[in-house]
């Protein structure tokens, strides 16, 4: 138990590391949380500081989770990836290096789904960049993206991963709660491309 103890702890010291504000502090001389949607994702950076720094940031959120869930295997022990690589997540919405204030737990989840299950990881993007097209709301395709995803889960016969996935769907139901509004009223960001964002032309 004490290993496990010590393998939240560094997840969620890894998951707290606020990537989004610290490259755009150091590289940009910005702070991503004082403009767009006010957020640290990668979806902010892309939207505030561009294409290179979203991409760092997508990759090093992502690795956040990716590298948690390793943990088991580097310590030897047989816990369950996924549940080792909440930490990160934990870590990544509420890091004790930014206030406890961070992101909406997309990317991170990504990245532990990496290590866990390699194909799901995959259809987990197939599925989001689908979702993506077709809204133009990077919003949108995280929540029906992990909605889709936790009904596909269903086909894997792995109770852990589907109690998992509807888990983090809920939680990040409840982080896009800003979104969700914004969509309501027609306001949301969108990306510029996509069927509903060339409707909206
Ligand atoms: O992953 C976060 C994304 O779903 C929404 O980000 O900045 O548009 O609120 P944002």
């Amino acid at each position: 138990t004490l290993k496990i103890i010590a393998m939240c702890v560094i997840g969620y010291l890894l998951g707290s590391i606020p990537s989004g504000v610290w490259i755009g502090k150091l590289m940009y001389g910005k702070d991503v949380r004082d403009y767009g949607s006010g957020n640290m994702g990668t979806t902010n950076t892309f939207r505030v500081l561009g294409k290179k720094a979203g991409i760092i940031v997508l990759v090093m959120d992502m690795f956040k989770g990716t590298l948690t869930a390793l943990l088991p295997m580097m310590f030897g022990m047989h816990v369950n990836a996924l549940l080792i690589g909440l930490s990160a997540i934990i870590g990544h919405v509420f890091p004790i290096f930014a206030g406890f204030k961070g992101g909406k737990a997309v990317a991170t989840s990504v990245g532990v789904l990496l290590v866990y299950n390699p194909e799901f990881f995959l259809i987990a993007w197939v599925i989001f960049l689908i979702t993506l097209y077709v809204s133009s709301m990077v919003s949108v395709a995280s929540m029906v993206g992990f909605t889709l995803i936790t009904v596909v889960s269903l086909f894997y016969n792995d109770p852990i991963l589907t109690i998992v996935a509807l888990a983090l769907t809920i939680f990040i139901f409840l982080r896009h709660w800003g979104n969700i509004e914004r969509i309501k009223n027609g306001t949301e960001n969108m990306v510029h491309f996509g069927l509903l964002y060339r409707k909206k032309q």
